[in-house]
């Protein structure tokens, strides 16, 4: 396992659509192992793979508490099956966007289908917490950040404020 570097806006590869996994193996794992040890690192709540530079569809995630035990959970090839018409306006921040944190809408519960570690199909509903965290990771599948949903200029000033954070360190 090993902690990679974490890409940071305006990389272009943050822009690109991850490309569908083949099929859960040694290699993939390997990957999932990195993903949640840098995640767990930096530290953060999720983590898709092309924030540490592999445009593939794999996101990795705990929401356990402060003191709670670990609790990993691996995606692969995830799917929205169904988005609740109910939205929900959370704060959000993001390991390729540091020390920015916005308020976005979403539906307030989805209903999702992915493959875990071990390769077998799951179908699961969303809420809370899990519901945001599984939407904003699944954007990053397509190459969306979550200020992609605010407007311009707040965007634009995130971006600039990353900057200036990247050369500074
Ligand atoms: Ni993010």
């Amino acid at each position: 396992m090993a902690v990679r570097p974490i890409l940071t806006v305006p990389d272009p590869l943050l822009k690109q659509v991850s490309a569908p996994v083949e099929g859960v193996d040694e290699d993939l794992r390997a990957l999932m192992d990195d993903m949640i040890e840098t995640m767990y690192a930096a530290p953060g709540i999720g983590l898709a793979a092309v924030q540490i530079g592999v445009p593939r569809r794999v996101i990795v995630m705990d929401l356990a508490r402060e003191g709670e035990d670990k609790q990993p959970r691996f995606f692969v090839n995830p799917e929205i099956l169904w988005r609740s018409e109910e939205l929900v306006s959370c704060e959000e921040g993001c390991l390729s966007i540091p020390e920015i944190y916005d308020e976005v809408e979403r539906p307030a519960k989805v209903r999702i289908r992915y493959l875990n570690r071990e390769g077998e199909t799951i179908e699961e509903e969303c809420d809370e917490l899990y519901s945001v965290c599984i939407q904003h990771e699944m954007d990053h599948l397509e190459g969306i950040v979550f200020i992609d949903h605010l407007s311009r200029l707040k965007r634009d000033r995130a971006v600039s404020k990353v900057k200036k954070l990247v050369r500074a360190a």
